[in-house]
């Protein structure tokens, strides 16, 4: 693939702007210049160098965020700065999107991906992902509770009963708070506040500790993002 068409592959910009990029001796291998725009050159793996910051080359964006508190998963966010704004300009050129939204005061693992069909398979009603919350409660978690949310309530609006695949105390709450850890297939809006409130109970703060088979790396700070390796080490 020539180099300048690599570059515009990853988001760098128009075509026209990254032959000028290479053109102009902004992008580095290894450290070294490569000013050439029609240089041919195998894709996979390499790490490019654009303007001083690496970027290794991905055909298909997938990448995980530690959410803070405080964002919208929306491009046009109405009270809060959006997820967005925590992405890199190449992953927004891309319209790489979140994979599912969390609510704004949700943290924890939401991962974007430029994949259309990853996208579209991974938030289908029909494809039924496990994800797993922690959440905070003001009240205490008791088992009559927790066996509830695993027969399935009702919520308003909804004719299906949702249940948790698991349900279980967990003891990370924050103190004179009540900790609850669930695993929910599907992604309604407010899932667990509402199933929560279906039993009684009054989500406080709310965490999602892992997406499918990924758990969000320790080492990622809120608000930091990271690369990951493909789909296959998410889910199916
Ligand atoms: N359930 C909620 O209530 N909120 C989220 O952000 C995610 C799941």
């Amino acid at each position: 693939m020539r180099l300048s068409q690599i570059v515009f592959s990853q988001g760098f910009g128009a075509r026209r702007a990254c032959e000028g990029l290479v053109a102009g001796g902004f992008v580095t291998i290894d450290g070294v210049v490569h000013d050439d725009p029609f240089e041919d050159l195998a894709p996979e793996g390499l790490v490019l160098n654009v303007e001083g910051k690496d970027w290794p080359y991905h055909a298909k964006a997938l990448i995980a965020l530690n959410k803070p508190a405080g964002y919208e998963c929306s491009k046009k966010p109405k009270h809060h700065p959006s997820v967005y704004a925590l992405l890199p300009p190449p992953l927004l050129r891309r319209d790489a999107q979140s994979v599912g939204r969390l609510d704004e005061d949700t943290t924890g693992l939401l991962l974007f991906t430029d994949d259309g069909q990853l996208l579209h398979r991974w938030t289908s009603p029909k494809h039924h992902v496990p994800k797993v919350y922690d959440a905070s409660c003001k009240h205490p978690v008791t088992a009559d509770q927790i066996a509830r949310l695993l027969a399935g309530v009702v919520l308003l609006d909804d004719l299906e009963p949702v249940r948790a695949i698991a349900a279980e105390p967990w003891d990370g709450a924050a103190d004179g708070l009540h900790g609850i850890r669930l695993t929910l297939a599907e992604g309604k809006y407010h899932q667990v506040k509402r199933m929560m409130a279906a039993v009684g109970n009054r989500v406080e703060a709310l965490h999602r500790s892992r997406f499918g088979k990924l758990q969000l790396p320790s080492d990622l700070k809120p608000g930091a993002w990271c690369w990951l390796a493909g789909p296959q080490a998410i889910a199916d």
